[in-house]
């Protein structure tokens, strides 16, 4: 569904941002991308919306090529980004504007309108506060308006760049709750985090190191079998538990299963 096609990107000439960067995301997938700060996470997710075009190579969502600007507005429209700060996001003074601009903005029916405004307020379980003012609400609150704006477009994919870092743990809970929903769903959902937890959950991990892919593959055995540390990441807390009580084997069937469940949470 979006692919990377042997991608280099710098901000400024000289400069080595992501270096020959190639991979494919399916349709459904949930992908964690981790990497150390300033590795080019967030410009990734740019160069997936087409908001920043590579300098070489090439990055596509379905058939649609970002560096084609007759096919940008459909990749907007495919592709959702919902931002570290929500607040950065809000553009209106009610709950309901808020998802509904949009919607006014690409001239639907007003029927339409209702049904999507309906649908993705529930989605979010924010149907009650419909004439809320966004900025008084809690911070995992704005985060699930935000979400319902984007979701009531109806993309395809969801890029979440940090969404969940400025979040308390009830709200980090409930936005992550609502993105393996999304998710269960059908929704293709890309989570930018520096949460190891928050990675293991996800079905892989992309690692960006030095503007190149360092892993690409299933979490638990990135934790497992290449060192963390190396990439200034920290270990999830099931994976230390392990290795407290079983030091020096590697994480077998069992232990993955109940890693697994411990996250999924059945
Ligand atoms: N507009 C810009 N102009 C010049 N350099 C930039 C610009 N935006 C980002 N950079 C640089 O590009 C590199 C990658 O930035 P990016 O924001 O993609 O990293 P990141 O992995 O998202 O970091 P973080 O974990 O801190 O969010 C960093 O070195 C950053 O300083
Ligand atoms: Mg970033």
């Amino acid at each position: 569904m979006i692919t990377f096609d042997q991608v280099h990107f710098y901000y400024q000439k000289g400069q080595v941002i992501l270096e020959d960067l190639s991979f494919t995301i399916g349709a459904g997938e949930f992908v964690a991308i981790a990497g150390a700060n300033g590795c080019g996470k967030s410009t990734i997710a740019k160069l997936m919306d087409g908001l920043l075009l590579p300098k070489k190579g090439k990055v596509t969502f379905k058939e649609l090529d970002t560096a084609k600007p007759t096919e940008l507005e459909a990749i907007h429209e495919g592709v959702g980004f919902i931002f570290q700060n929500p607040e950065d996001q809000f553009i209106t003074t009610t709950v309901m504007d808020e998802v509904i601009f949009g919607l006014e903005n690409i001239r639907l029916p007003r029927e339409e309108i209702g049904r999507r405004l309906d649908y993705s307020l529930q989605a979010v379980q924010m149907d009650h506060c419909r004439e809320a003012q966004p900025h008084l609400l809690s911070g995992g609150q704005k985060q699930r308006v935000a979400i319902a704006a984007v979701l009531a477009m109806q993309p395809q994919a969801m890029i979440f760049d940090e969404a969940t870092s400025m979040l308390d743990p009830e709200g980090r809970k409930q936005v992550l709750g609502i993105m393996h929903d999304l998710h269960r769903q059908g929704m293709t959902v890309i989570h930018i985090t520096h949460h190891m937890e928050e990675v293991l959950e996800a079905g892989r991990m992309l690692l960006m190191d030095q503007g190149r892919l360092a892993y690409d593959g299933d979490p638990l055995t990135f934790f497992d079998t290449m060192n963390a540390a190396d990439y200034q990441l920290g270990l999830p807390f099931a994976v230390r538990l392990h290795r407290m009580l079983q030091p020096g084997t590697p994480l077998t069937g069992d232990w993955k299963e109940m890693i697994r469940r411990q996250w999924s949470g059945s």
